[in-house]
């Protein structure tokens, strides 16, 4: 097993005009779930391929443990490079491809025949990769013969068998219906934890990001915009950016003016909580922008204080409600826990004044640490 150390790596692929990888630096730790997380485009899958050796970087180093991979420094030719084959790595994509004649057990066991291990130890580990993934029914199937998810656990098996050192996953499971994705990801977490594989998973689709990573890698156009643990990027969002990217529904973003001691929205006024006061003293007369999560409202039973809002519909989750409600000219969603949806048209939201978010609107960071 090994960390990954990534130092100032970027990647271009006009000679320096634009770069789609911008002064990466990062630090994975030996057995960590990593994410990288992003919209599409954003560098994800560049990163990954760098690491793997798929692709050179411009400039910058990778190091798995004590050893290097890559040395880049703009030059025709990097320094060092370890090729693919040689970094003890294994890869699945969403687009995995099992060989179609062989059978699952055959799939599973090629990579290491080829390394010429002997039959018992492949046995063993096939035996073993199989039954973590449930998968052992199926040892004598084709390919054909299996379901979408079934093909995918074979991937991923047929990977792990190798016990690499890295394990490197881009996008594995969006080709897979909604709830075999959820058992997929449960599962793939699992294994991973018991294996103590370091493992990078590439993925746009922020839940997949919040229930598997240890340390969430959240990029826009090849810059890291916030790493952290899920819960650092959700509940600290370093910026604008990260705020609306995790989390669904999104957060609710409302422009306001700092008047004194509140802060004003337009169509509503909070007075601005104790804990609050020292960050926004510089802003004093001027703009932020203030976020507040669905599920960060309360309903004022009896009216009063907070914001008051007109609903526009009602969607039920089954266990919660979203509503969407107006204030002002503005669309707002929060997310409400009781039993049956309100019937008034009329609320009162209160926030919960611990969870406000304020940003700098020209800049779009985080004011309140
Ligand atoms: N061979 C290439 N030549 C030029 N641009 C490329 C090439 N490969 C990828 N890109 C660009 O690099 C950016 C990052 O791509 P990629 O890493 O695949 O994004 P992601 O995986 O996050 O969706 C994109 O803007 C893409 O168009
Ligand atoms: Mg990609």
């Amino acid at each position: 097993m090994a960390s990954i150390k990534i130092k100032d790596m970027s990647v271009s692929y006009n000679k320096g005009k634009s770069y789609v990888l911008d002064k990466l630096n990062l630090d994975i730790k030996d057995g960590e779930f990593c994410v990288f997380l992003g919209p599409s485009g954003c560098g994800k899958s560049t990163a990954m391929h760098c690491i793997a050796g798929l692709l050179h970087p411009t400039n910058g180093e990778i190091w798995f443990g004590d050893e290097i991979m890559t040395s880049a420094d703009g030059k025709k030719k990097d320094k060092t490079f370890v090729p693919p084959q040689e970094r003890n790595i294994a890869m699945v994509f969403q687009e995995y491809a099992l060989y179609p004649n062989m059978t699952v057990r055959e799939n599973m066991s090629f990579a290491l025949k080829t390394k010429k291990a002997p039959k018992e130890e492949i046995d063993k580990r096939v035996a073993y990769m199989a039954q973590m993934l449930s998968i052992e029914q199926l040892l004598d199937r084709r390919p054909a013969e299996l379901s979408g998810g079934q093909r995918q656990r074979v991937a991923l098996g047929r990977a792990l068998v190798r016990d690499p050192q890295v394990f490197l996953l881009d996008e594995p499971l969006g080709n897979l219906d909604a709830k075999l994705r959820d058992q997929v990801r449960y599962e793939l977490k699992k294994i991973q934890e018991q294996l103590g594989i370091t493992t990078i998973y590439v993925t746009h689709d922020q839940t997949e990001a919040m229930t598997m990573a240890d340390h969430i890698v959240l990029m826009k156009e090849g810059h890291i915009m916030q790493q952290g643990t899920p819960n650092d990027l959700y509940d600290h969002p370093a910026n604008e950016f990260v705020a609306g990217f995790l989390g669904t529904p999104q957060i609710n973003i409302f422009p306001c003016e700092v008047k004194g001691d509140v802060l004003d929205g337009g169509a509503f006024q909070l007075k601005v909580p104790e804990s609050l006061k020292a960050c926004l003293a510089a802003y004093k007369g001027k703009k932020v922008d203030l976020g507040i999560r669905p599920s960060d409202f309360e309903l004022a039973e009896n009216g009063g204080e907070g914001i008051h809002v007109h609903v526009d519909s009602i969607e039920p989750l089954g266990d919660a409600y979203l509503i969407y409600v107006r204030v002002g000219e503005k669309v707002v969603v929060f997310k409400y826990t009781g039993e049956t949806a309100p019937e008034e048209k009329e609320l009162v939201l209160r926030p919960n004044m611990a969870k406000l978010h304020l940003f700098d609107p020209t800049t779009e960071d985080r004011i309140n640490k």
